[in-house]
């Protein structure tokens, strides 16, 4: 299908449909007023078949909480799959692989996507063995179900459909989509409480906005987050930059990180030398 026209139909397994009234507000709102979202939620207790609508057991072996049953949710599921089609099948879970920009764009690639969202302890271990394709997990903590990280993926996916956000600009160059942290962001009123937008925002010079930007980018990258630093591809002089501003924070290090950095086009900060004294670590920044 053309990407103007592309069509994102997400299916989510969950016994709390409720909960996804979230997305209808903001952008996966817009997205499905539009129709390049298409949302579908899928109760498994639609899909048992004793009197209780039981979907959890106590698990093999003993011991405390309860299982989600397999049952359920493989039907679920396979109707799914004869009504529309087989998606890429995803539980969330914690021990899946880590959420990162680069996973949200790959699957925002994908045209039809099933959501598994666990409960109690967790899915009977057959689903994860025999009908998933892959896990997801939102990071290192544990969540009390799979709802809140089924609509994180949702809406990080969401913004990137073609025609969605208005300006595709503005998704391109935010946090880790070309591999850096975003640069700051201001808006009225010029002078706030006796703080000042930075001149060369107000300057009018083009040129001179997109070299700021971009050094702020990497300034903040290499403050906040070095280890992207390796995985970007970077001008000799961007690497260069970064090196002196590298060796700058070291030094203000040594000096009992008393200094101001004096940021090239005219900014300084107060917050700075904390930031750099995270980042000081001797080794240079090394080529992409
Ligand atoms: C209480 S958790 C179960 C945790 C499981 N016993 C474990 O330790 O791996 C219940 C459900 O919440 C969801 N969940 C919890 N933490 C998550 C995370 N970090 N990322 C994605 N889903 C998560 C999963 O669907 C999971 O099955």
């Amino acid at each position: 299908m053309a990407s103007s026209t592309r069509v994102l139909r997400i299916d989510v397994v969950t016994p709390f449909p409720g909960m996804f009234s979230a997305l209808d507000e903001s952008i996966p709102g817009r997205a499905q007023i539009t129709g390049r979202l298409v949302l579908a939620m899928h109760n498994p207790r639609d899909e048992t078949t004793d009197p209780h609508r039981t979907i959890d057991d106590a698990p093999y072996g003993g011991g405390g909480g309860m299982v989600l049953k397999a049952e359920p949710i493989f039907r679920v599921v396979e109707r799914i799959t004869q009504e529309h089609g087989r998606g890429e099948i995803i539980l969330l879970s914690p021990q899946g692989e880590v959420l990162t920009q680069s996973r949200v764009e790959e699957l925002a690639r994908l045209d039809h996507w099933v959501l598994i969202c666990g409960h109690y302890k967790g899915v009977d271990e057959r689903v994860r063995e025999h009908l998933v394709d892959r896990e997801v997990s939102l990071g290192d903590y544990v969540l009390s179900g799979g709802e809140l990280a089924a609509m994180v993926l949702i809406d990080a996916a969401t913004r990137l459909l073609p025609g969605v956000v208005g300006n595709p600009a503005t998704v391109a160059s935010d946090s880790y989509s070309a591999g850096l942290l975003d640069h700051p962001h201001y808006t009225r009123p010029e002078v706030l409480r006796g703080w000042s937008v930075p001149p060369v925002l107000l300057s009018g010079d083009h040129r001179a906005i997109a070299l700021w930007r971009r050094q702020q980018s990497l300034l903040r990258t290499l403050q906040r987050r070095r280890d992207l630093l390796n995985l970007v591809s970077l001008s000799e002089e961007e690497r260069r930059f970064l090196d002196r501003h590298d060796r700058s924070s070291c030094d203000d290090e040594s000096d009992g990180g008393a200094r101001t950095m004096e940021v090239e086009c005219g900014h300084t900060s107060d917050r700075e030398p904390d930031a750099d004294a995270r980042s000081c670590n001797g080794g240079g920044v090394q080529p992409g």
